[in-house]
């Protein structure tokens, strides 16, 4: 895919913002924060989105020890209390979700952090004292998943709830740098362009065993914002449960993307082979994540999966940044009442 014909689609330059998302990942592991004093139960990420994901994405890579759920809504889980600790993540900073949630951790003396580049989120944490990461402004908030990811990383670390990671942390940037060199757009065969190739002109349905719920949700979002398509995922081993059924039948403008792990157990396998004979060997793509530590598998797969979506973009001939639904619904809720 040559550059110029990129620049002609590509106006806002997503191309260059992707290309530095190693780099981003370090820039955010030197962010720092105060913890908070009280001690921490239970973890709540709330945010929206491309915030949101974030949190999905921590989920699956620590498996942690103590509660921790992600919130994508107005309500924190009614048992969110003062040993817990909610991170109130929008990359605007106006997103009404994740304000409200800021709002109900007030009400419930959690312990409250925010991560954001600005926006009423920056005002709220100023004004009520609690700590705030401030990412850099001035990127569509999916982009900056990896200042979302890892600033949330950094106050996890500061909290006591990752501990003795920091050699899988770097393993996974420098599989991230690694995997940069063959996204290049000129590259003959690069494989997102491939990929972007078959899954153009379908709707993909995306399967995906733990851990890698997140990243496969990633994909499907990024399909959807960058390449303005729909998508739809699903997760192993609860659609064997319901999904496959009629799935042989499937409509023929369907592909199926299946992710696949080292973690996968026996049985897991035998469910996503079997699902794979199902779809028919024909219409399945693979994709596995890269290196040896799950957090680099999971950040390959998300930075690959942005380079299909980013590429299916250019192949359909629309610009990936703007998402006009999204900011046209944003204002039209802008004009309500506040509470
Ligand atoms: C836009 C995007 C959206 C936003 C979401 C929440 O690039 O990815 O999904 O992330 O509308 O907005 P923020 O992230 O500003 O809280």
């Amino acid at each position: 895919m040559k550059r110029g014909h990129i620049k002609e689609i590509d106006r806002w330059g997503m191309i260059e913002k992707l290309m530095r998302f190693p780099e981003m990942c370090e820039e955010a592991l030197s962010f720092r924060v105060e913890p908070p004093k009280q001690k921490i139960s239970r973890v709540v990420l709330a945010g929206m989105g491309g915030s949101g994901i974030a949190g999905d994405l921590i989920r699956d890579w620590l498996d942690p020890s103590i509660p921790m759920e992600t919130c994508k809504g107005y309500l924190l889980p009614n048992w969110v209390d003062g040993e817990t600790l909610v991170v109130a993540t929008s990359y605007s900073g106006n997103t009404e979700e994740t304000l409200s949630c800021f709002s109900d951790a007030m009400r419930r003396d959690a312990a409250l952090i925010g991560i954001t580049s600005g926006g009423k989120l920056e005002e709220e944490c100023n004004k009520f004292g609690k700590p705030l990461i401030k990412i850099p402004p001035g990127l569509p908030p999916r982009v900056a998943l990896p200042y979302l990811f890892f600033s949330t990383v950094v106050i996890m670390k500061e909290c006591g709830i990752v501990s003795r990671r920091d050699e899988e942390i770097r393993e996974s940037i420098k599989t991230l740098r690694e995997l940069r060199e063959k996204m290049d757009p000129e590259i003959e065969n690069n494989r997102a362009v491939v990929v972007a190739k078959k899954i153009k002109d379908t709707i993909p349905f995306i399967y995906a065993p733990p851990p890698l719920y997140g990243a496969a949700k990633r994909f499907k979002t990024q399909l959807n914002e960058n390449s303005k398509i729909q998508a739809k995922v699903e997760f192993f081993p609860e659609l064997c449960h319901n999904e496959i059924v009629g799935l042989g039948a499937a409509p023929k403008n369907v592909s199926f993307v299946f992710f696949r792990d080292v973690e996968e157990s026996e049985k897991m396998k035998v469910r996503i082979e079997f699902t794979r004979k199902l779809v028919g060997e024909k219409k399945a793509i693979e994709l596995r994540g890269e290196g040896k530590g799950r957090l680099s598998r999971i950040l390959s797969l998300v930075y690959f999966g942005d380079f299909v979506s980013f590429y299916l973009a250019i192949l359909r001939g629309v610009d990936p940044t703007p998402v006009e639904e999204i900011s046209e619904l944003k204002t039209e809720l802008t004009r309500l009442p506040q509470s």
